[in-house]
């Protein structure tokens, strides 16, 4: 079944100029980019897109990054893409990420990990709904 889910280029690649890598690694994989936009988050906005995460220790620098400079939001869709987005991800810290996924090739700290994807398809359709 054709899934929608959501991805995040964060500040940390788009400050680095590798949105062009990142988004060839995403069609190279079969997924439709089928919305796509550029904007900088508000702190405030930044708080509510995480707000499953209020009150962990790394929530305050988190939503500080998060809204430090401009990110890229995709609209994306492929057969399973909420499973298989995560797994060309990789896992959340580029450390533990296996070779070629995502944040092991860019990320460069648990915080700064290159990408967002959702985690579920619960999760996909409240994070969709959030941007677009
Ligand atoms: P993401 O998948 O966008 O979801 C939550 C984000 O919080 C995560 O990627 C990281 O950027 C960040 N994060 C998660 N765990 C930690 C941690 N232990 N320390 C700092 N940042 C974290």
């Amino acid at each position: 079944m054709v899934e929608k889910t959501l991805f995040i280029i964060k500040p940390d690649a788009t400050k680095r100029g590798i949105i062009g890598k990142i988004l060839a690694r995403i069609e190279n994989e079969d997924f439709k980019i089928v919305e796509l936009k550029s904007l900088k988050l508000s702190k405030k906005k930044a708080e509510k897109f995480y707000k499953i995460h209020q009150g962990k220790p790394f929530y305050p620098e988190l939503t500080d990054f998060m809204s430090s400079g401009k990110i890229i939001v995709c609209l994306l869709a492929r057969e399973k893409g909420v499973k298989y987005l995560r797994e060309v991800v990789g896992a959340t810290d580029p450390e533990l990420a296996k070779p070629n996924t995502l944040r092991n090739l860019f990320g460069t700290s648990i915080r700064e990990n290159a990408v967002h994807a959702s985690d579920s398809k619960k999760t996909a359709d409240w994070e969709i709904s959030f941007f677009f």
